[in-house]
């Protein structure tokens, strides 16, 4: 009886089958757990007769090894199945694809430079950490200017003679240091002032200062160029006016305003009902920087100016408080997406 049953079940082995984990654990429960077939059998195979044990022993090892065998094919083939990808659609687009947008001063600062290298200016680069020299003696600070003054410069600790730069200045300088000219430069560049930080003040922020170095240069050519600047930047509508002012490096010196491009010129809150904004410093180079940089200022003149970069990028885009420039709030970054 024993020997057929389990002849029976071999013949049954081959044709077991399971489509998912779980019937495969129904066969292993229903031949080979605790409670299953094979351990039945088991059971009953000590009341074999002792001449039959040894053929009915083989013969049920060998039932055990091939059910064991069987199932773990089956096993094996459920895993190969899923790692089929084949129901996968490789030509979907992978969205949502989150982009990463330039930073609004980036934007602006590319523009800037792109308006200007098409003026025939290229661009200088020097370092953030740099000696009074390049930042004041050079550009005709007096040894008491109020602008050394520990209250606007970092001074590096134990080095009263390196300083972080407070404008981009110190840059032109280096160029004038090496450069024969006609120089024709734009530099861009952090600068770092000890200002408290609030909506309008902040302890660092970025300038491009321009330089133009050769036998003719007048006020007139500083004030076309910043002209084309302007309208190149703000709209062929916009207009530029010249104050008076004081710089140690340039000498006259003015600062210029453009009309307002929130309200056209009409009065808002941001130009303070002026019609006109502030947007850069700028005048002759002093034949004192010139001198101290290695250039006869008896043969050669030149203009500068100098622009911040965070305040060009409040009239063009309304940001209310610089401290957004440097927090890297994603909400605010992604605002920029499209002028990217
Ligand atoms: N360096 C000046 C500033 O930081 C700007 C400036 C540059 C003015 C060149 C005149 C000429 O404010």
């Amino acid at each position: 009886m024993l020997k057929e049953k389990i002849a029976q079940l071999l013949g049954e082995v081959s044709g077991l089958q399971a489509n998912d984990a779980a019937e495969l654990e129904n066969l292993r429960i229903k031949y080979l757990s605790k409670k299953g077939i094979v351990n039945e059998l088991m059971a009953a195979f000590r009341d074999v007769p002792a001449e039959e044990k040894r053929a009915i022993g083989i013969q049920l090892n060998e039932l055990k090894s091939a059910l064991q065998n069987k199932l773990a094919e089956l096993r094996e083939a459920l895993a190969t199945q899923e790692d089929d990808h084949s129901d996968l659609d490789l030509t979907r687009t992978p969205y949502p694809v989150s982009l990463g947008t330039r930073h609004p001063l980036s934007i602006v600062k590319n523009e800037i430079i792109d308006i200007f290298s098409r003026l025939g200016f290229s661009m200088a680069d020097g370092p953030e950490v740099e000696d009074d020299w390049h930042v004041f003696s050079s550009m005709n600070f007096a040894e008491d200017h109020p602008a050394r003054d520990m209250q606007d410069t970092f001074f590096v600790e134990q080095h009263p003679d390196i300083v972080l730069r407070t404008h981009t200045s110190s840059v032109q300088s280096r160029v004038m240091e090496h450069a024969e000219p006609p120089i024709r430069v734009i530099c861009p560049g952090r600068v770092y002032r000890n200002e408290a930080i609030s909506a309008r003040a902040h302890c660092f922020f970025h300038q491009v200062e321009g330089l133009y170095i050769d036998k003719d240069v007048s006020f007139t050519d500083l004030k076309q160029v910043l002209l084309t600047f302007a309208r190149e930047m703000f709209g062929p509508e916009t207009k530029i006016r010249l104050r008076p002012s004081y710089f140690p490096f340039t000498e006259p010196s003015a600062e210029m305003d453009i009309s307002c491009n929130i309200c056209g010129g009409k009065g808002c809150s941001f130009c303070k009902h002026t019609g006109w904004v502030e947007i850069l410093g700028c005048g002759m180079v002093d034949p004192n920087v010139l001198e101290a940089n290695g250039i006869d200022s008896k043969v050669y003149k030149g203009y500068a100016f100098g622009m911040g970069v965070e305040r060009i990028t409040n009239l063009k885009y309304q940001v209310k408080d610089l401290r957004l420039f440097s927090e890297n709030d994603v909400r605010f970054l992604d605002e920029f997406m499209a002028a990217n």
